[in-house]
């Protein structure tokens, strides 16, 4: 059976885009304040990160309930380099919100396929991801589900593609710098959550947003999957967008 196009929500610009992406945040958090979110880094939710920061400072969040799951690491890093993920999600999410640091869940960053296993089984023991705050690759990936991910994938380290290191390349300065290896959440738990909100800014992710949101199914579109989700919002700026779809 086709999978019927998501909503999607255009706005003027990034800054609409991240208080957008704020209000549905925190509109979650409100009804769920236990709420078990995966969290992306990325350059996209940083807006709405730091939108849902002046909330919180002027009291009007709090998300001190929340568990925080790290959406991806590269392989092998530890938290204090300067390339972590993991801090970066914690300097950018964490701190500003200010959630506990041991309600935050990285995914095991040695790959072990044990550990992943491990780590799934007991996010769905615990009833899954509440909400999942995503961005979108160039390539169509999902955290680090590189095509092709087909819907089952489970929690792993994963090889990154060329476009990838290049995309990441843009974080450290240089693709010289980006780790070629990663572990991600599979796309298995991720379309699981309660809520996914995908947010994508920008022209260079027209393309993909297209592809993704308007096109087959495909495991080589990961971000196309998203469409099975239970309750997937889908955020972009007119830049993000061509126009030749529905709004
Ligand atoms: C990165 C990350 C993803 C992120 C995506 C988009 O490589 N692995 O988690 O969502 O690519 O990143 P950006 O928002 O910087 O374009």
């Amino acid at each position: 059976m086709p999978v019927p196009p998501p909503r999607i929500d255009v706005l003027d610009d990034y800054d609409a885009l991240s208080r957008a992406g704020a209000d549905m945040v925190a509109d979650f958090l409100a009804a769920t304040p236990t709420a078990r979110v995966v969290v992306a880094t990325g350059v996209t939710p940083m807006g709405l990160y730091r939108e849902l920061a002046h909330r919180r400072e002027r009291g009007d969040l709090d998300a001190t309930g929340v568990t925080v799951f790290l959406l991806d690491e590269y392989a092998g890093i530890e938290p204090e380099d300067g390339r972590s993920l993991l801090g970066w999600a914690l300097r950018s999410f964490v701190e500003p919100l200010g959630i506990p640091p041991e309600h935050v869940v990285s995914v095991p960053t040695d790959g072990d396929p044990d550990a992943c296993a491990a780590y799934d089984l007991e996010v769905e023991r615990a009833g899954g991801y509440d909400l999942a705050i995503l961005g979108i690759g160039t390539n169509g990936h999902v955290g680090f589900n590189e095509p092709p991910s087909d819907a089952s994938v489970p929690t792993r380290m994963v090889e990154l593609l060329p476009e990838s290191i290049d995309s990441n390349a843009a974080y450290w300065g240089d693709a010289a710098r980006v780790p070629r290896r990663a572990v991600t959440i599979g796309m298995a738990g991720l379309l699981r959550s309660r809520m996914t909100l995908l947010v994508a800014s920008g022209a260079s992710k027209r393309e993909i947003v297209r592809r993704s949101l308007l096109g087959p199914v495909t495991a080589e579109v990961p971000a196309s999957h998203l469409r099975a989700s239970a309750d997937l919002r889908v955020l972009v700026d007119r830049a993000a967008w061509d126009g030749s779809g529905p709004t």
